[in-house]
């Protein structure tokens, strides 16, 4: 068979946390290690797509045969995925922060001593997803990510509708399940027509699986 059956097609991936700054020093983030994301894009490529993947702050290298754009925040993120479209495909499986520091500080915020700390006002972010899956240029294929800890399949569903995806790939991140941060996934296809629970699989088992699903749901 074809075993490049992605060439010709653009495909833009998420990954990793986003940080959202307090002060020079200091952020707001959250244990996505950008394992499952990276994965995904390099799966992609390897099946011929040229894959630009939008990675916010990990530890784990870059993977090969794909372009990378770094950035840090919800709305760097925003901003490169946005400057990608039009594309065929886009997979968001980043954790982005919901909410940002509204007004974060240009200089580091000192203690005072014997005053309570100050309070930290946030606003909420840009919801990349759900941008995408709205946008005029929405890929034919837009697919999102729902971490839970409870209630999997309810929300990923409810998630289907309000982010305009095609599919949501539903995992449980309780931290009993060490899945953030771990080399293993659990996960549920929820498609608007039906739900499929795939295996306990490694990460890199996982995105082959969703990479082969996306070149046939593209023909
Ligand atoms: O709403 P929730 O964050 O649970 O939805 C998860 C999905 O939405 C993931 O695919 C994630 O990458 C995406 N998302 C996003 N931008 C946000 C929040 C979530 O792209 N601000």
């Amino acid at each position: 068979g074809d075993n490049r059956p992605l060439a010709g097609r653009t495909a833009i991936v998420t990954s990793g946390p986003t940080h959202e700054p307090i002060d020079p020093v200091r952020y707001i983030a959250n244990r996505s290690s950008g394992k499952q994301g990276h994965a995904i894009a390099a799966a992609l490529a390897k099946l011929g797509a040229d894959v630009t993947l939008v990675s916010g702050p990990v530890t784990i290298p870059d993977p090969a045969g794909v372009k990378v754009m770094h950035v840090e925040r919800a709305d760097e993120m925003l901003e490169a995925v946005t400057s990608r479209l039009p594309a065929d495909i886009a997979v968001m499986v980043a954790a982005v922060a919901d909410w940002r520091v509204a007004a974060s500080a240009d200089q580091k915020i000192k203690k005072q001593p014997g005053e309570a700390p100050a309070p930290l006002v946030l606003a909420e972010n840009p919801d990349i997803l759900k941008t995408v899956g709205h946008h005029a240029d929405r890929p034919k294929l837009v697919i999102g990510f729902a971490a839970e800890t409870q209630d999997v399949e309810k929300n990923g569903r409810a998630k289907l509708e309000r982010k305009g995806a095609d599919l949501i790939v539903a995992n449980d991140v309780s931290p009993e399940t060490g899945i953030m941060g771990g080399d293993r996934n659990s996960v549920k296809i929820i498609a608007p027509d039906g739900i499929e629970t795939w295996p306990d699989l490694g990460k890199d088992e996982v995105a082959q699986r969703l990479a082969a699903l996306i070149a046939a749901k593209l023909g």
